[in-house]
């Protein structure tokens, strides 16, 4: 199977997780593109959803899913979205389409994140992937500074704004071991808008896409 064929395979399946008559919360990314299309088929099903990018919202628009505003919900069953790399424990690296800030805030009014993503992305030690982190454009300068004290080597992220509006410092050379620990020191750099990591609010259920099937991982 294709790397594309096993986010497919994810994305059919964690339509078993949408429940009839509600609103869903929908990632972005490739794989969750997958997973829109895969709404797109049960549409008739849905109250709506809530995007957490520009992107994905055109996207359900185009199937004629209609998309809510988040502050205008007050229930979201499920949250579904990919991730650049999740470990054991669900914890994850996202936001290599920049969407993280609003990733994080949806899933944090999830019940239920559910991550679908293909056998590349589970690894034993977050960090290999760059570590996204949303920046207020005139703090950049400052928070690569200390990034730099926390041990990683920030880049700006060429020719990139975000749907806020911000830059992003993509954050190479960690070997994350304590995920938790290095969300918080992250968050506590004035001028941070959010960090890719989701460790605090992780994945309840990975669906992950190998050779064998697609498999179910939960904390
Ligand atoms: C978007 O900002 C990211 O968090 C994506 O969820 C993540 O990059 C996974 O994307 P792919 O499904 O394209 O690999």
């Amino acid at each position: 199977m294709t790397q594309d064929e096993l986010k497919q395979a994810v994305a059919r399946a964690a339509i078993e997780y949408v429940p009839v008559g509600t609103v869903v919360g929908v990632g972005t990314g490739s794989t969750a593109n997958y997973f829109i299309d895969e709404l797109g088929k049960i549409k008739h099903k849905l109250d709506g959803a809530v995007a957490s990018s520009e992107g994905s919202a055109q996207r359900l628009k185009k199937l004629g899913i209609e998309v809510l505003q988040l502050n205008d919900v007050t229930e979201l069953p499920v949250y579904v979205d990919g991730a650049d790399e999740i470990t054991h424990h669900l914890a994850m690296i996202k936001g290599g389409g920049g969407a993280l800030t609003r990733e994080k805030i949806v899933a944090a009014v999830a019940r239920k994140f559910v991550c679908i993503a293909d056998q590349s992305k589970l690894v034993d030690v977050l960090g290999k992937f760059p570590l996204p982190i949303e920046v207020i454009p005139m703090a950049r300068s400052y928070v690569a500074r200390e990034i730099v004290k926390l041990g990683g080597q920030p880049a700006l992220r060429q020719g990139f704004t975000t749907d806020n509006g911000n830059v992003i410092l993509d954050v190479h050379n960690l070997t994350i071991m304590k995920p938790l620990e290095l969300e918080s020191a992250l968050n506590q750099i004035t001028g941070v808008v959010a960090n890719g990591l989701f460790a605090r609010r992780g994945a309840d259920v990975l669906l992950l896409g190998s050779e064998k099937g697609v498999q179910t991982l939960t904390r």
